[in-house]
């Protein structure tokens, strides 16, 4: 006849077999001599309260259900103490807590990129939002729109990389990989008023062989700053301020007339040649004349102003661009732009 004496002793004698099972594997038997929905003793047990008498059901049925409460827990709870302690084991083994740790790579900004964020950031101190443009353009903008129609000869100054259209092409608007950022000022003097104050920073292509301060593939910075009463001083000062600001007071700065066909008057901004200081002639870097030219500037023309309808009585302006790579270089010492793109990591680590 089944009692609950008889289940409590079942359970005092799985706790004991519980806590000696030495591994999970010596566990799991001791569940299923326990548990076993088959066969196992505490299963058997259950099924006897068929045999027992109404009044002695509730009773044996608490006894059941609590030595099965107490063998789970005591289950779980060994189960615990042997997955920790084979973790720990497995620790001891393999993992030497006194190595060093492993140095973490962290990477930095491009010196392009670093530039053309500083470029940037010193123009918006004078008031200049960055904005981007199309890298590819057309004609109109690169050219025409800035008093450079076909066969002026100042489109030689620009070798130009001509991009065939896939979708067919408009031989009177070929395709282009822009030259210089120049079309931007066109662009955005025909969507918006003055005052206009914007810089654009961005990618410009010439088809043109490479040599230590140049490449075919290379950034530019446009500034562009229209407004009622700009003149050529106002130009000069926020060229200063921005040479003094990136470079410090160190740099000698020149600033000589130029032509431009979309300036008038035009200038040619350059810094003192970091490399030799203007002492060496056959310098690679300046070309042995002391200087490295960084940008053009000028005040906008006025038939570029008339083109996009402001009246050039009424508006006036100031234009200016010139090569990041340039500056980049002149900061970091780096005497070869190619150095720049070969993407070898021990130089890039060190500027
Ligand atoms: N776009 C000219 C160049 O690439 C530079 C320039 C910009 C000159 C703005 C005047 C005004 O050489």
């Amino acid at each position: 006849m089944a009692k609950a004496e008889d289940l409590k002793r079942i359970a005092d004698d799985a706790v004991k077999d519980i806590a000696a099972a030495a591994d999970e594997a010596a566990l799991e038997a001791v569940r299923v001599t326990y548990l076993s929905r088959k066969d196992g003793l505490v299963t058997g047990a259950t099924k006897a309260i068929a045999t027992l008498p109404n009044a002695e059901r509730p009773a044996y049925g608490q006894a059941v259900n609590e030595a099965k409460r107490r063998i789970e827990a005591a289950l779980d709870e060994r189960s615990a103490a042997l997955r920790g302690g084979a973790i720990e084991k497995s620790l001891g083994e393999i993992a030497d807590l006194t190595l060093p740790p492993r140095r973490l790579r962290l990477g930095h900004m491009h010196p392009v990129s670093r530039t053309i964020r500083d470029v940037s950031r010193i123009f918006g101190t004078m008031g200049f939002e960055t904005i981007e443009g199309p890298e590819i353009d057309n004609d109109y903008y690169s050219f025409e729109a800035l008093n450079i129609p076909a066969g002026h000869p100042a489109r030689e100054k620009w070798d130009t990389l001509w991009i065939s259209n896939p979708l067919g092409d408009d031989p009177a608007q070929p395709l282009l990989g822009r030259p210089h950022t120049s079309p931007m000022q066109v662009r955005v003097m025909e969507r918006r008023r003055p005052p206009i104050r914007v810089l654009i920073p961005g990618r410009c292509y010439r088809y043109e062989a490479t040599d230590a301060i140049r490449e075919s593939i290379f950034f530019q910075y446009e500034g562009l700053a229209i407004d009622e009463s700009l003149n050529m001083s106002d130009l000069k000062g926020v060229l200063y301020s921005f040479a003094r600001q990136y470079f410090g007071p160190e740099h000698r700065v020149r600033f000589r007339p130029d032509y431009f066909p979309f300036t008038e008057p035009s200038a040619e901004i350059a810094f003192s040649c970091f490399i030799c200081e203007g002492k060496d002639p056959s310098c690679h870097t300046c070309g042995g004349d002391g200087w490295i030219e960084a940008a053009g500037c000028g005040m906008v023309h006025p038939d570029v102003l008339r083109r996009v309808g402001y009246d050039p009585d009424h508006y006036q302006g100031f234009a200016f661009g010139g090569g990041i790579e340039r500056l980049a270089m002149l900061k970091t010492g780096t005497p070869d732009i190619r150095l720049l793109y070969q993407n070898d990591l021990r130089y890039l680590e060190s500027v």
